[in-house]
C-alpha cells in the first residue's frame, strides 16, 4: 500500500520533512509506504536542500490540497493566510492535515476541529509546539489517564538563548538581541518570539488538551522579556534564581465556597525560578516541558524545539500516525481514533491575572532619605501584602537601589500597592517587576 503525501512548502521544515521521507532506511518500515505526490513552493527556480523530480513541484497550492490521489496534506509554510485556508480546503477535499503551524492553530482551531471532525479525518500538530519534543501525542495518549494540574514550559528557543546570554555574560537585552540576530538566532522582527506571543500559542494548544476544553488566545496573558535587565538577572542571581520566560496552564481546585469549576489559568511571562527547579538548567536554545499530573507526578521532556531535523521528527510521526490508522482501517476509518482526535468543543474558562496568587520581585529606585524602607512595608501591610526579603544593595545615580521579594500574594492587591508606592515622593521609578515561581 502507499500513502501519498502533499508538502505544502518546502523551506526549512519542508525539506527536512522531505529529507526523512526520501530517506527511510533504518527508520520504521511504515515509512517506507510514504510517497511524496506533490510538493508547492513560491518559486520553482530557487536551489534547494534536497532533490525532488522536478515534476513534483508546484506553485498551485490550492491544487495540492484539492488533489484527489493525495491522502494527507502537510502544510508548513507557516503565517496565518493562506496557510489556514489551504488547510480549511485539505479537509473539506477529505485531506488528512498535518502542521507545524502553532499560529493558526492556536487561533483557528475550533473552525479547523469542527471541519475535521464534521469530515471525519485527523488534523495532527505535534510539529506546532516544541519542535522535535513529544509533547502532543503524551498529551493525548500516554498521560491522559491522569488529571494534568500544571504544565510549565520553556517553549520559545529564541528568548531562552537570550536570557541564557544574559547570564552568563551580565549583557542588557538590547546588545545580546543584536547579536543573537546577526547569528541567526533570532528573527530580523523579533517580536513574536520576545514578546512571549510565540510561547502563547504554544501554551494555549497545550492548556486546552492537558484541560480538555478550547482556550481563547486573547484571554492569555502574555508579556515578553525586553523588561528585563542585566541588573535583574543579577539581583535574581545573588538571591537564588535564574530569570526564564515560563509558559504556565495551572488547574486549581475551587478556592471560594460555592464555586463549582476549577480555576484554570494559562500566562506567559518572564519568572524568577529557583536555581534548584528541574526548568532552571534548560539554557541556550533548548525547550523543555515540566508536566504535573495526578497520579503520575511530574514527568519532564527536553529537547530542542526548532530547527529543520527537529520539527520534521515530529511532523513525520504524525504523518506515521495517520498511515498507520489508514492502513488497519483498509484506508477508509469509519470512526475517528478517540485518542487522535481533537473532540472537545466547549470554551474554557480563564481566571482573571489580578487573582493570581504568586510572589513577586520589585526593584525600586528611590531617593535616599531616612524611612523609605519603613514606608514601602507599611504601604505593602496596608495591601494585605507580605514581604519574604528587602535588600538595599547599592546606588544608581544617586538613586538608593531596594530590592524586595513578597510571599504569596494576591496579584491585584500587590498592583495596588504599586501604584500607591509610585505616588510617594521618595520613590523615583519602579524599573521592574517580575513574578517568583
Ligand atoms: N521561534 C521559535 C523559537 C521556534 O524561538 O523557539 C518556532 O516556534
Amino acid at each position: 500500500m502507499v500513502f501519498k503525501v502533499g508538502l505544502l512548502g518546502l523551506g526549512t521544515v519542508g525539506a527536512g520533512t522531505a529529507e526523512i521521507l526520501l530517506n527511510p532506511a533504518l527508520r520504521h518500515p511504515l515509512l517506507q509506504e510514504i510517497e511524496i505526490c506533490r510538493v508547492g513552493v513560491r518559486s520553482l527556480d530557487k536551489p534547494r536542500p534536497v532533490t525532488l523530480p522536478n515534476s513534483v513541484l508546484t506553485t498551485d497550492l490550492a491544487a495540492i490540497v484539492t488533489d484527489p490521489d493525495i491522502d494527507i496534506v502537510v502544510e508548513v509554510i507557516g503565517g496565518l493566510e493562506p496557510a489556514r485556508s489551504l488547510i480549511l480546503s485539505a479537509i473539506a477535499h477529505g485531506k488528512h492535515v498535518v502542521t507545524a503551524n502553532k499560529a493558526v492553530i492556536a487561533r483557528y482551531s475550533d473552525e479547523i476541529f469542527d471541519a475535521a471532525n464534521a469530515a471525519g479525518v485527523y488534523v495532527m500538530i505535534e510539529a506546532a509546539v516544541a519542535g522535535g519534543i513529544p509533547v502532543i501525542q503524551p498529551l493525548k495518549q500516554s498521560l491522559s489517564v491522569n488529571r494534568i494540574h500544571r504544565v510549565i514550559g520553556i517553549v520559545n528557543g529564541t528568548t531562552n538563548y537570550i536570557l541564557t546570554r544574559m547570564q552568563r555574560e551580565g549583557a542588557d537585552f538590547d546588545a545580546v538581541l543584536a547579536d543573537a540576530q546577526q547569528l541567526g538566532y533570532a528573527e530580523a522582527d523579533p517580536s513574536a518570539d520576545v514578546d512571549g506571543l510565540d510561547a502563547a500559542d504554544k501554551i494555549a494548544i497545550l492548556a486546552s488538551l492537558a484541560f480538555g476544553g478550547r482556550i481563547k488566545l486573547d484571554d492569555v496573558y502574555c508579556e515578553g522579556i525586553r523588561g528585563v535587565s542585566a541588573a535583574d538577572i543579577a539581583y535574581a542571581d545573588r538571591l537564588g534564581f535564574v530569570i526564564k520566560l515560563l509558559a504556565t496552564a495551572l488547574r486549581e481546585p475551587p478556592t471560594a465556597a460555592g464555586d463549582s469549576a476549577d480555576q484554570l489559568q494559562v500566562r506567559v511571562h518572564p519568572t524568577l525560578l529557583p536555581k534548584t527547579h528541574p526548568l532552571a538548567s534548560v539554557n541556550d536554545v533548548y525547550n523543555a516541558i515540566l508536566f504535573e499530573g495526578d497520579p503520575v507526578g511530574q514527568v519532564m521532556l527536553f529537547g530542542r524545539g526548532a530547527g529543520a531535523g527537529p520539527t520534521a521528527s515530529a511532523v513525520v510521526s504524525d504523518i506515521q500516525n495517520i498511515v498507520a490508522i489508514l492502513k488497519t482501517c483498509g484506508g477508509n476509518p469509519p470512526n475517528l481514533h478517540p485518542l487522535l482526535a481533537c473532540i472537545h468543543t466547549h470554551y474554557c474558562t480563564l481566571r482573571p491575572m489580578e487573582e493570581l496568587v504568586t510572589r513577586f520581585y520589585a526593584r525600586f529606585l528611590t531617593h535616599d532619605m531616612s524611612g523609605v524602607i519603613g514606608r514601602l512595608g507599611t504601604c505593602f501591610g496596608n495591601h494585605d501584602v507580605s514581604l519574604e526579603s528587602v535588600v538595599q544593595t547599592g546606588y544608581k545615580d544617586d538613586l538608593a537601589e531596594i530590592v524586595v521579594v513578597t510571599h504569596d500574594v494576591r496579584e491585584g492587591n500587590f498592583r495596588q500597592a504599586l501604584d500607591e508606592l509610585r505616588g510617594f515622593e521618595a520613590i523615583a521609578a519602579i524599573p521592574s517587576v517580575l513574578r517568583v515561581l
